[in-house]
């Protein structure tokens, strides 16, 4: 299909775009600490191994359906199918994208503000206690994160105005490079810890008995997630992929990538938490609560709580420009307006609903969802289901419907892949993946209702 859409222009480019997107807080904030507490390096085998088994050929169902689509993530469905149905797969994905994006933007808010704050040396000599009650304080005033949100939706603006290949593209050559070597830096200063050998045991050596099925889902559920599957993001991405490039080349590194800087922000942050003999914990309460204090008693720890916080942003918005572009993508070209009003609309519906994400966490909010603040909620939400059923329709359609020409154009590169890796990646595709998403939608919906999946299977079989 010809057309004259935007492209990536580079590899390095793509990977990097595509490679933004996957890295970002997950890998810094969850993913360190799941594998820590799943079995250290048994879970880091056992996610690699669902990665390339699993996560890999869903990914590039959704690489296959943008580029061979070549449009928006509605669009693309219906280009590839000529049925408006499939174009169903397209929207649930983008509301995904909506409801991922609003919590995500009031986090990467969080990050600006503490990059501020760790410049004006905020966190030197401060308690974990007075550390706890300034970032609640700072999230209860409502006011305060809203205004970082929208700062940091500007910024997302501003990216995304340049275009795909001037914005993105050139945004995300910078930002990926610098990210690694911030990572670099901050695991060599941990080096030097008391607590590094326990912290970097904690992700890296592998102890077997912690492995069960939890473990399992767990890592199934962190690679779907980590490689941004089912929300939109990837199928936008893949339409801007090249048609020399290689789908499956461009899925494995990113794929690596993301492990990579995973290990590495586990040896950022866990030598320093071991130090001081603190319990590992993940998220918000790590990053924004835990670490600073900790990080500031480190040699140069004026430098490395800034250089942490640049970190988060930077890993939160190549993360969100694709998420965002997605919408762009699909408001532009379904209403037919020009790119700058499509980011408008992109603009004001994430305004609002990170807005609300963020009064959700005042106190006495009003703005809940079955008992849970919206925050919370929308993160819960897509993770557990919008992402899995995404991405089972997707890679159903692929496997099943789409013509084996065109998935075999795709994924062989017009040839240039060996036939058994594609035929490996089919089979995949149709019967293992399908499967093995559903386990996890049920476990997820079981898990709502407080039923054990894994126990209950285990009592059974016993
Ligand atoms: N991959 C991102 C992370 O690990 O933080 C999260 C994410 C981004 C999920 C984009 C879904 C998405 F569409």
């Amino acid at each position: 299909m010809e057309n004259n859409r935007s492209t990536f222009a580079s590899k390095f480019g793509t990977i990097a775009a595509i490679a933004g997107s996957a890295v970002g807080l997950g890998n810094i904030w969850k993913f360190p600490y799941v594998a820590g507490e799943n079995g250290g390096a048994a879970f880091l085998l056992i996610y690699i191994g669902i990665t390339l088994l699993i996560s890999i050929p869903v990914l590039l169902s959704e690489f296959a359906v943008g580029r061979h689509g070549q449009g928006n993530a509605f669009r693309s469905f219906v280009n590839l199918t000529g049925k408006k149905g499939w174009g169903a797969v397209g929207i649930l994905e983008l509301l995904g994208a909506i409801f991922v994006l609003a919590s995500y933007c009031v986090i990467a808010g969080w990050s600006l503000e503490y990059i501020v704050q760790s410049v004006a040396g905020g966190f030197q000599g401060m308690t974990q206690a007075q550390m706890d009650a300034q970032f609640d304080g700072f999230v209860a005033s409502g006011w305060r994160p809203i205004v970082w949100m929208v700062a940091f939706l500007i910024i997302n603006a501003i990216v995304l105005g340049m275009g795909v290949t001037k914005g993105i593209e050139r945004c995300s050559k910078f930002m990926i490079p610098a990210l690694f070597c911030i990572l670099v830096m901050l695991a060599g200063v941990n080096l030097w810890q008391p607590g590094f050998q326990e912290g970097a045991a904690f992700i890296l050596k592998p102890n077997w008995s912690a492995v069960s099925g939890h473990t399992v889902l767990a890592a199934l559920g962190q690679s779907f997630f980590s490689l941004s599957i089912g929300m939109a993001a990837m199928i936008t991405y893949g339409s801007y992929i090249q048609r020399q490039e290689s789908l499956n080349g461009v899925g494995v590194i990113v794929s690596l990538a993301t492990v990579l800087m995973a290990i590495l922000a586990g040896l950022a942050i866990f030598p320093s938490v071991f130090s001081y003999g603190i319990e590992p914990t993940k998220g918000a309460d790590l990053v924004f609560k835990t670490l600073p204090p900790l990080f500031a008693e480190l040699p140069g720890g004026y430098f490395i709580s800034i250089l942490f916080f640049i970190l988060l942003f930077f890993a939160a918005l190549t993360t969100s420009l694709s998420i965002m572009e997605s919408l762009v993508a699909f408001f532009s070209e379904e209403l037919h307006i020009k790119r700058v009003w499509a980011l408008a609309i992109g603009f004001a519906i994430i305004l609002i609903s990170s807005t609300l994400c963020a009064m959700s966490q005042m106190p006495d909010s009003h703005i809940l969802v079955g008992g849970e603040t919206l925050f919370d909620w929308t993160d819960k939400f897509c993770s557990a289901y919008i992402l899995p059923l995404g991405g089972l329709a997707c890679v159903i359609l692929v496997g099943w419907f789409v013509p084996h020409h065109v998935v075999e154009h795709e994924l062989t590169s017009s040839g240039k892949t060996p036939l058994w890796i594609y035929k490996f990646i089919v089979f995949m595709m149709k019967y293992i993946c399908p499967v093995v998403i559903i386990i996890l939608l049920v476990n997820c919906i079981l898990d709502y209702f407080g039923v054990d999946m894994i126990a209950a299977l285990m009592s059974l079989i016993h």
